[in-house]
């Protein structure tokens, strides 16, 4: 995610893309720039940190003046954060102007290209190989460049684009990433999402996939990426500026939950080989003897992040054979764990600035151990002190409860551990083109997860006066229980348990009385005859039972009271579908007990005390 906005028109641009951007800090604010056109060049200004930075910069001696300009605000995915990785990017000669939003896939090989053709790069970003081929193909017309462009550029992009030859004119191109155009009487604007356009025009396009614009102060029009003219609708604004900022849904936590699909698709883009046959992981590029000589893995972290480790353990156990513990970072500090010379520690954060798995790595790499990180965030402490880092692509996170962190995480977690079973001839290795298959299936059926939303809204309401639930299920069900009663604990206050199935029974059973809610994962086939003799034992104690299982399990209806189901893949992916009806249970649970679901009591995002 990154935040883009452009404006052409009578204003001040400075003050409006600062002010626009101001509004798109929740897609990033890792770095923040903006390039104004006036009297015949492209002036620019960027810098790491939060936008307050630039808009420190750009008062006073360094203001940019001019009425035409874009901005750019980052979280950065390729490339650390840093001025150099900054947009807006420009060409040598500073004539081009880009900015974008999205992941261009063929980045490696273009830049490779364009350098052998003299061009000079200044940054590491994916995006800088696009204004190098605009300058490269530029011919005197922007448009027709960009339609050029368009034919080379791979992936996700949203792009405001401006050339100095060109004064007057804007382009916006919008392909998988969000884009919209606000429409102002002699003037328009850009921008990634409706909030930053808010204070000044309700009236705007929504750009389709696919399609580029031509803004002037005076029009806009609307082609498809071969050139032909498209139609537009006006779509007017109805909602207030704050809902427009979660994009229309009532709070982060539930925008974030929908946002799984993409951020599990943006996880896996570049890290699948073209055939499907090959897990691609460039950020570790270790050679076979490094992968075989690991023979023992600890995995450290807190919270939701350690509940994907315990995903991770069964995943790679069953993958590679390599024995995997997964430790509370809290507690692997103090406990003095036993470790090898070939000891690999995962370290997995979301922030990437939790301290208690910040000191863990780091007393991991005092003792000589290999860290890999798995976070969401680039440039994070965790990141720049491990020796390898996994980025999870789920953009900013803002709602305390970590959810599309979680789905992503254990994204990763499989590319790796199918990964390191490819490169040492493990026994899981022949199942790996499979698994890579049902994979990339994982964006669309998560779509379709989501639409039980409504069930399970129905069923938090009738339930949330409840002071307590179980969770129940058996192996990579009972890591997904445990992550369920989590999310319900922190933003319902319910108090929630989780227990692996046949545990119950030693003691815990004494608490299932009649009409205590229980739910009970059921999607591991393997285990479930075992798990259905554990909900008929709460049955049997008046517990009131929702299943999660399969679509077509027609007869868990027989034991279970109510029944949400997800759709078929490998029971083993089955905990990043498993995962969003319970998300969706404690939001809907936290708000029928009128909780601030976004800012639980008590807790922090990003927890920087042990
Ligand atoms: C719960 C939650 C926390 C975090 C934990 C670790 O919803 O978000 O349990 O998972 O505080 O945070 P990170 O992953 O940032 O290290």
């Amino acid at each position: 995610m990154c935040g883009i906005v452009g404006y052409i028109g009578h204003r001040q641009a400075q003050d409006v893309l600062i002010n626009g951007l101001s509004k798109l800090e929740y897609r990033g604010y890792d770095s923040a720039g903006i390039a104004i056109y006036d009297s015949g060049s492209i002036h620019l200004q960027k810098s790491v940190g939060r936008l307050a930075t630039l808009e420190e910069r750009v008062k006073g001696d360094l203001v940019l003046v001019g009425s035409q300009g874009i901005g750019h605000t980052r979280w950065a995915t390729h490339g650390r954060p840093s001025d150099d990785n900054a947009h807006p990017h420009t060409d040598e000669a500073g004539r081009f102007v880009v900015v974008h939003n999205g992941i261009i896939e063929n980045y490696l090989e273009l830049r490779e290209e364009l350098i052998a053709k003299g061009h000079v790069f200044q940054s590491e970003t994916d995006t800088e190989v696009v204004v190098h081929l605009i300058e490269e193909l530029y011919q005197g017309d922007l448009f027709k460049t960009v339609v050029q462009v368009l034919k080379r550029i791979h992936g996700a992009f949203a792009l405001a684009i401006m050339a100095q030859d060109e004064p007057g004119k804007l382009i916006a191109v919008r392909k998988q990433s969000p884009l919209i155009i606000g429409l102002g009487e002699g003037e328009n604007f850009i921008a990634s999402d409706i909030p930053a356009i808010l204070e000044y025009t309700r009236k705007t396009y929504i750009m389709d996939d696919g399609e580029l614009a031509v803004i002037t102060a005076d029009g806009v029009e609307c082609f498809t990426f071969e050139g032909n003219p498209t139609v537009k609708e006006v779509f007017n604004v109805t909602w207030d500026a704050a809902a427009a900022e979660k994009g229309g849904y009532e709070h982060f936590m539930l925008k974030e939950i929908y946002e799984q699909p993409k951020a599990i698709r943006d996880t896996l883009t570049g890290r699948i080989s073209e055939d499907g046959q090959r897990v691609i992981l460039k950020e570790l590029d270790w050679t076979p003897e490094q992968a075989g000589s690991i023979d023992r893995i600890h995995i450290v972290a807190c919270g939701t992040s350690w509940h994907a480790g315990l995903v991770g353990k069964t995943v790679i156990e069953k993958l590679t054979r390599i024995p995997v513990d997964v430790e509370i970072a809290s507690e692997y500090r103090y406990r003095d764990p036993i470790v090898t010379e070939n000891t690999l520690v995962v370290v997995i954060s979301q922030s990437g600035e939790t301290l208690d798995t910040l000191t863990a790595l780091r007393e991991s790499k005092q003792r000589g151990l290999r860290v890999l990180a798995i976070t969401n965030v680039l440039g994070s402490s965790v990141n720049r002190e491990a020796d390898n880092t996994i980025i999870t692509m789920a953009g900013p996170e803002i709602a305390v409860a970590s959810t599309k962190a979680y789905t992503t995480q254990v994204i990763a977690l499989y590319l790796f551990a199918c990964y390191m079973a490819q490169l040492r001839g493990s026994v899981g290795a022949p199942q790996v083109p499979e698994i890579l298959t049902a994979l990339k299936g994982l964006p669309e059926l998560a779509e379709k997860v989501l639409q039980t939303a409504p069930a399970i809204e129905g069923f938090a309401r009738r339930y949330a006066d409840k002071e307590d639930a179980f969770f129940i299920g058996r192996g990579l069900d009972y890591a997904v229980s445990l992550e369920g009663s989590l999310k319900l604990k922190e933003i319902s206050y319910i108090h929630a348990e989780a227990y692996a199935a046949g545990e119950l029974k030693h003691g815990t059973l004494a608490l299932i009385t009649e009409g205590v809610p229980v739910i009970a994962l059921v999607t591991q086939d393997d285990l479930y005859e075992k798990t259905v003799s554990n909900i008929v034992e709460v049955k049997a104690r008046d517990a009131y039972v929702l299943a999660l299982t399969w679509q077509g399990d027609t007869n868990i209806r027989k034991t279970a009271d109510e029944v949400i189901t997800i759709p078929r893949t490998l029971p083993f992916l089955a905990p990043v579908l498993a995962v969003i009806p319970l998300q969706l249970l404690a939001y809907y649970a936290s708000v029928a007990r009128g909780n601030d679901v976004d800012k639980p009591r008590n807790l922090a995002k990003s927890v920087t005390v042990e």
